[in-house]
């Protein structure tokens, strides 16, 4: 991957300085430093400073500020890529210009998020996480990269590896859940995905980390807001996923927008020169997010004439959107605030990008109109999204075996999501061409053919209130029909003519993502109501909950026989979801976030530390300890949670040894058989504890894990490595070691139901 490719292009530029010194003519575009130094050498101090400029196109919109002219910038050659221009004609022409008619004829960099998917969209990554399934999490980004640079893209503003303990926060959604074990692992495959191991291929692309970092952290779950943490928390819980990418060779990182304990992320030179470049050795491009330059003055250490010499100075190489760069970093060098090597740098750091992709041997790579025309959304790309999804929605209750539901006599679907095809995507698919996707009810309706009777009736809006639903729908508007009242009378009478209901509701699709946090993330109010209303008809009711994030279901969980929590399943949810409720498939995704019973116990998280007063009795209040007069501690869904159609049962754990040696092995061993009546895959969960430790180690924490398919009535013995490795945390010093002692080790289906066994690590 990328590092090996480093130490390639070491020897080679050392081959190259030996044949000549002067001439390139025997090293190609693609090999080396000296094109590159050589290139460098013929630019003007402007030029390398246009090299940094990241402005954005404006067909899209992912922020408040809006496009400037990309044909001026690129003929100034005050440009060093652009993004949010989607289509590969425009992407081609601006190409063209910028290699016939730009000074020196560099080639663009351009970007994009493709978040989960490009056209053929798949679930958001919140629900992808919940699949467990690293290697479909590689597919789908393989996917993504084809569609994408077949457009002409060529650098992806994705994986997206936040932490968040918090649900408020909307953009839970674009990430992987609250644990760093499993944030790293699905980290790498979307890296994986995304750059391949070819980054010369034309369907492979330049991955973006992103937030970087701590931005998962927002204080009340409001975006954009502050965090301040301690350094141990940092190392042991939100930096993991980052170092894995880094490890993984990731050629791109994003700042974040919020303040690291005082600093502007994308001014904070411990992060990004120290930790990030110096401790972590990582060699590419660090770009920042959307227009955050201006904003390191905005939050107060800065101001806005010394923002870019800042930001510059602490190790960010590209300034997206605001162009503040441009604008002061030359006058900055003429005042002493940053030298020109430091610009060079930043310079050679975007050009050696461009080199990676292979842009300065063939500028027009990715702009092959051909392909462009064949590549994207293929029947054998929305197959692949139909299955996936369908790996990624969490059964939560399914009482009286309700799901799955048989296709006969008559089906209502009722809800404002049942008829949305323009909704099923989720946050961060502004890409795709949602006209072509289609709704559940069409599904539904493809479904069953002629073996039962579909009815729909919509039921009730996303909100009661007109302009609390035009803030929650955005950009995806589901229409808002004035009398809930009359929507939900309507809607009773369809159920009592059925069998049995499913209601599809929960968020609307731009409820979560960028600038949606909540502050009440129950089911919104008059959708509630609804399903309050259907469940009195006494008839069997599934929910089928769509969401962004995990919401609290407390009436819900006790009153509605089966919830199906379907996320946002992308471009082909709809048939994804017919396939789970008719039993095709059986659901076997888990949750990778805790769901809270109410908002007020948020952050609820499973790897938390001891209080000084631990609750000795769930569900009983005890006077000084650390609990809640009017609530429990337990989540109601946790981390790790999910059912099936059919059942596992765990037999007893056993250890290979009682000891660890040091430098040794120890294995951890449980049968799991399938108890019930269908095949089923289930995910079988390890998690470590170091119960006296330098500093307080979180009562559990995810070591591994394994997706295991047991066809009905078999066995499987699963097998767990414990080494050194796996005891491993950052103490107060931040040195990552261990430290010998006992442990515990805990093996079972979800981080509340876990057998128990110790060993001593030598
Ligand atoms: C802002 C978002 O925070 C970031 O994730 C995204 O990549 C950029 N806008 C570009 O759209």
């Amino acid at each position: 991957m990328i590092k090996k490719d480093f130490s390639i292009l070491f020897i080679v530029t050392a081959l190259c300085g030996a044949v000549t010194i002067n001439s390139l003519s025997s090293c190609s575009k693609n090999d080396g430093d000296s094109y590159v130094d050589d290139l460098m050498s013929k630019m003007t101090l402007e030029e390398k400073i246009g090299q940094l400029n990241l402005p954005v196109g404006g067909d899209i919109q992912s922020g408040v500020v809006l496009g400037p002219q990309l044909d001026s910038l690129i003929l100034e050659g005050n440009i060093g890529g652009f993004f949010n221009v989607k289509g590969v004609e425009e992407i081609s022409r601006l190409q063209h210009l910028a290699v016939e008619k730009g000074p020196h004829g560099i080639p663009l960099l351009v970007g994009a998020d493709v978040v989960h998917g490009y056209e053929t969209i798949f679930p958001i990554p919140l629900a992808l996480s919940c699949s467990w399934d690293s290697v479909a999490v590689e597919r789908m980004a393989r996917i993504s990269a084809i569609e994408a640079t077949a457009d002409g893209v060529n650098w992806n503003f994705s994986p997206m590896v936040d932490i968040c303990r918090d649900p408020r926060w909307g953009r839970i959604a674009e990430g992987s859940g609250e644990d760093p074990y499993l944030g790293s692992v699905m980290a790498k495959a979307y890296i994986r995905g995304y750059q391949g191991d070819d980054m010369k291929s034309d369907s492979t692309l330049i991955a973006c980390v992103k937030h970087f970092a701590l931005y998962g952290a927002a204080e009340g779950g409001r975006d954009y807001n502050t965090v301040d943490m301690s350094k141990e928390r940092m190392f042991n819980y939100y930096l993991p996923p980052f170092q894995a990418s880094v490890d993984a060779g990731v050629g791109s990182l994003m700042t974040s927008f919020n303040l690291v304990n005082g600093l502007h992320s994308t001014a904070s030179k411990w992060l990004l020169n120290g930790v990030l470049r110096a401790d972590w050795g990582f060699n590419g491009l660090v770009v920042t997010d959307y227009n955050s330059v201006p904003e390191v003055s905005t939050m107060g250490t800065a101001s806005l004439e010394d923002a870019a010499a800042k930001s510059l100075n602490a190790g960010t190489d590209m300034d997206m959107v605001s162009g503040l760069y441009v604008k002061t970093l030359a006058d900055a060098v003429k005042r002493g605030l940053v030298k020109e090597k430091t610009i060079d740098d930043a310079c050679r750091r975007v050009l050696k990008i461009k080199q990676k992709l292979g842009l300065f041997e063939d500028p027009y790579k990715y702009c092959n109109v051909e392909r462009s025309k064949k590549d994207i959304f293929t029947p054998e790309h929305r197959a692949q999204a139909r299955s996936i999804a369908a790996e990624t929605f969490v059964l939560l209750k399914n009482d009286n075996n309700t799901l799955p539901l048989k296709k006969k006599g008559k089906i209502a679907l009722i809800g404002p999501l049942a008829d949305a095809a323009n909704n099923m995507c989720g946050c961060w698919s502004m890409l795709a061409k949602t006209e072509n996707h289609e709704s559940l009810l069409t599904a539904f309706r493809r479904a069953v053919g002629n073996e039962a009777e579909i009815l729909y009736a919509k039921g009730s809006n996303i909100y009661y209130d007109e302009t609390t639903q035009r803030n929650a729908t955005g950009l995806r508007g589901i229409e808002y029909v004035k009398d809930d009242n009359s929507l939900r009378a309507e809607a009773l009478a369809v159920a009592n003519r059925a069998d049995v209901i499913v209601a599809a509701i929960g968020e609307s699709s731009d409820m979560s993502g960028e600038s949606a946090s909540r502050t009440d993330i129950t089911i919104p109010d008059t959708q509630r109501d609804l399903l309050k209303a259907l469940v009195k008809t006494g008839k069997p009711v599934v929910l089928l909950l769509f969401t962004g994030r995990p919401l609290v279901l407390d009436w819900e969980s006790e009153n509605v026989p089966a919830i199906l929590n379907v996320w946002f399943g992308g471009s082909e949810a709809g048939d994804a979801i017919t396939d789970v409720v008719f039993g095709d498939k059986s659901p076997q995704g888990k949750l990778t976030t805790t769901f809270p019973r109410s908002v007020g116990q948020i952050p609820l998280y499973y790897n938390h530390l001891m209080s000084s007063h631990p609750d000795p009795q769930e569900g009983v209040f005890n006077r000084y300890c650390s609990n809640y007069i009017d609530c429990s501690n337990e989540p109601l869904y946790p981390f790790g949670y999910g059912l099936s159609y059919t059942s596992f049962e765990y037999g007893k754990p056993t250890l290979s040894s009682t000891t660890l040696e040091k430098g040794g092995t120890l294995t951890l061993s449980v049968d799991v058989r399938n108890t019930g009546d269908c095949d089923g895959v289930e995910i079988v969960q390890f998690y470590l504890r170091d119960p006296i430790a330098g500093i307080a180690r979180p009562v559990k924490e995810l070591k591994g894990y394994q997706r295991v398919y047991i066809p009905k009535g078999e066995t499987k013995r699963v097998v767990f490595t414990v080494n050194e490795e796996k005891l491993k945390y950052y103490n107060s010093d931040l040195e990552y070691l261990y430290e010998p002692g006992e442990f515990y080790v805990m093996v079972g289906p979800d981080s509340r139901s876990l057998q128990v066994l110790t060993f001593i690590a030598k």
